[in-house]
């Protein structure tokens, strides 16, 4: 008897589940319009400049252990979020003040000078990329650029 009930439950539970199937199924001709109408509509929030790519690479060599994954919860409990630190209500450095502070570091407070691992260019990049994520637009998580999408479509 319980098996019984069972396999009843089972198949209306099958049966349930083709008719939702068939329901969600796209219908011919529209899937592909609508896949790219998604795609031209939802901003990719993870798609960035070279320049910003750079930038998190950098992060994610010298900043993070201190600074935080993704620019953010740092870790050091002295080393500020520097997602704040570039905005608005934050010191707001323009790029020259963050340049220096990085560039010179302060050692005696436990932030160590970047000239003697970083070039200039590579210390702008990290910058870019800090502002981007204290603009809120790039999300935490490995960004992309334009670039490797196309090299994706290109292969096989
Ligand atoms: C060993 C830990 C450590 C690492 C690694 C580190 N920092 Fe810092 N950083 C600190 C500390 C601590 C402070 C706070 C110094 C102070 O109290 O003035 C700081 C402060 C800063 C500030 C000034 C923020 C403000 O509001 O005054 C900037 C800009 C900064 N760091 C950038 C960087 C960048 C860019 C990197 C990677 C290239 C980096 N830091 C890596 C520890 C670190």
């Amino acid at each position: 008897m319980r098996t019984k009930h069972f396999v009843r439950g089972g198949l209306v539970g099958a049966w349930i589940t083709a008719v939702v199937a068939m329901t969600w199924a796209p219908r011919g001709g529209q899937p592909a319009a609508a896949v790219a109408a998604l795609r031209d509509t939802v901003r990719d929030s993870l798609l960035v400049s070279d320049s910003i790519y750079q930038g998190w690479k950098w992060w994610h060599v010298y900043c993070y252990r201190c600074h935080g994954e993704d620019a953010m919860h740092p870790i050091l409990p002295t080393a500020p979020d520097l997602r704040w630190a570039v905005s608005p209500t934050g010191a707001n450095f323009p790029r020259d003040s963050f340049f220096n502070t990085a560039w010179n570091g302060r050692p005696p407070k436990g932030m160590p000078a970047w000239n003697v691992l970083l070039d200039s260019g590579a210390i702008q990049e990290v910058y870019l990329y800090v502002k981007a994520r204290s603009d809120g637009w790039l999300k935490p998580g490995r960004p992309h650029r334009l670039s490797d999408q196309q090299q994706k479509t290109k292969s096989p």
